[in-house]
């Protein structure tokens, strides 16, 4: 028998200039997924901090239990049994990945020793219900992306919790990393805990939702009891006011001559990596989680110390050495990790959006006007959500910190882009908007160099497809050839 454990009533929350939450109904049953979706600054993340204890509602009342509470803090939150994933990971980067997960739990004994073999050896249990590779003595900022996701949710599995939180887990997981997830998830129902599931990836929301709330501009605006019956078309007019294709069908652009040839390119983690880029061509690249991908991007973008190996490009061969460097040839990299590599958090959009171009023409001098009038073309573009471009970046809702990250490298009019889950946490109207634009760089003689864990984005998108696994090439699929059934054909070695 379910039970319902949380209701939410009429809760509203303000921040300066915008209402993130209207009046918002929520309940939650013991043993169920209830997911959320709604488009980018719709008020998911800001609902789920005030189940954190993060945020104090403005009005409306939480009950637990048929308990009534006005707000939570932290602490209660987590007595309750709360446990929250973030959509922005939140650990000790320079602490390992075994004290990341226990990090504030009491595992030290009666004379205040820490109890170092039980921490290592249950943060190994835990890893490996999830099926992935991680080290657990490696220091949390030596880890991608897609491994912090996964300690962070191992944090959470750590702790005996009623109810799960998991604001966008999967952003940049592959198949087999989400397969293991929603295995946990399935095992974690059965035990009776409740899931709060927010995603963007709409076929994932389909596959583990038992319910389905629609939120849009800080509203509840459409709930479902069940997925049966209910069309994926429907869902996303809900969400977004207007219809979409499940699978973008992108223009095709003649692809022309070579344009970059990378050359054994070695690095720590890469070993010789060598393929070409043509002319007007979006080269995609695959792999499983932790294959090094970004780790190849990096090299090419002079972001990390390049063992040997070298790039040709117009003419010159020569390794590249810094990220100005090849910033100034024409290489733009938007990167994965939005809160590290790609935006200063306390600097408004404005500051944001234009420090590419300022640091590619430093003789450039633009006046505040002519900064305002392009930041809010590009948000205008990439329907940024902001309240103005002043607005502190920190305050944007993560996919429209993402939309920030392109919008300034868009800017720059480079020739060669190098996108590294550039759609993460962006709803599905602007990835559309994305998918859009990086034709149009095609059209105008870019080269497009995508790696991307969204299976139907890499298909769609790619002209041709590279595979790489461990830290080399394993593959390369022509465009006749792309499909999903031959990438996982190429990483799984068949
Ligand atoms: N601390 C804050 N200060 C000011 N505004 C904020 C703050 N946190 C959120 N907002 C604003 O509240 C609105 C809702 O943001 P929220 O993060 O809840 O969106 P979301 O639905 O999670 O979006 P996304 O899908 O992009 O993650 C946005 O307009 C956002 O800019
Ligand atoms: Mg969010």
């Amino acid at each position: 028998m379910r039970e319902k454990i949380l209701q939410l009533k009429n809760i509203s929350k303000a921040f300066p200039g915008v209402q993130a939450l209207e009046e918002v109904n929520f309940d939650l049953e013991t043993g169920e997924v209830h997911c959320i979706v709604g488009g980018n600054g719709a008020g998911k993340s800001t609902l789920i901090k005030i189940l954190a204890g993060v945020y104090s509602p403005d009005g409306g009342e939480i009950l637990l239990d048929g308990v009534r509470y006005e707000r939570f803090t932290p602490h209660i939150s987590r007595d309750l049994g709360i446990q929250t994933i973030y959509q922005e990971t939140l650990l000790a980067p320079t602490l390992s990945v075994a004290e990341n997960i226990f990090l504030g739990d009491s595992l030290i004994n009666r004379n205040g020793v820490v109890k170092w073999k039980e921490i290592r050896a249950r943060a190994k249990e835990i890893l490996d219900l999830l099926e992935v590779d991680i080290d657990i003595d490696a220091k949390v900022r030596d880890l991608g992306i897609a491994g912090k996701q996964a300690v962070q949710i191992a944090k959470a599995l750590a702790n005996e919790s009623r109810i799960m939180i998991f604001d966008e887990p999967t952003a940049s997981f592959g198949r087999k990393e989400v397969d293991n997830l929603f295995k946990i998830i399935r095992t974690l129902k059965q035990r009776g805990v409740g899931i709060i599931y927010i995603s963007h990836r709409i076929e994932e929301v389909f596959e583990i939702a038992d319910r389905i709330s629609v939120f849009k501009d800080g509203k509840s605006v459409a709930h479902h009891d069940s997925k049966e019956g209910l069309a994926f078309n429907t869902l996303i007019h809900e969400m977004v006011g207007r219809s979409t294709n499940q699978f973008y069908d992108r223009e095709r652009v003649p692809v022309g001559g070579v344009v970059l040839e990378v050359e054994n390119l070695r690095g720590s983690d890469v070993n010789g990596i060598s393929f070409s880029l043509k002319r007007g061509e979006v080269l995609g690249i695959g792999g499983m989680v932790g294959s090094k991908r970004t780790e190849l991007l990096r090299l090419i973008f002079g972001a990390d110390r390049l063992l040997s190996g070298t790039v040709t490009y117009k003419g010159k061969t020569f390794q590249p050495k810094s990220p100005l460097q090849m910033m100034k040839k024409g290489f733009c990299m938007v990167t994965e990790d939005r809160a590290i590599t790609g935006l200063l958090m306390k600097r408004s959009l404005k500051e944001n959006i234009m420090i590419c171009k300022y640091s590619k023409f430093p003789q450039m001098f633009l006046n505040m006007k002519e900064e305002e009038r392009i930041t809010r073309a590009e948000m205008e573009r990439l329907s940024i959500k902001a309240k103005s471009p002043d607005q502190l970046v920190l305050n944007l809702s993560g996919g429209n910190q993402q939309k920030a990250i392109l919008a300034k490298w868009l800017l720059t009019n480079g020739d060669i882009f190098i996108m590294d889950e550039p759609t993460r946490g962006i709803d599905i109207a602007a990835k559309e908007d994305l998918y859009q634009l990086i034709v149009e760089i095609a059209k105008n003689g870019g080269s497009v160099i995508l790696v991307s864990s969204d299976m139907p984005e890499l298909v769609c998108m790619s002209d041709r497809i590279l595979i790489m696994k461990d830290g080399s090439l394993a593959g390369e699929l022509l465009q006749e050839n792309i499909s999903e059934e031959n990438i996982i054909r190429v990483i799984v070695g068949g």
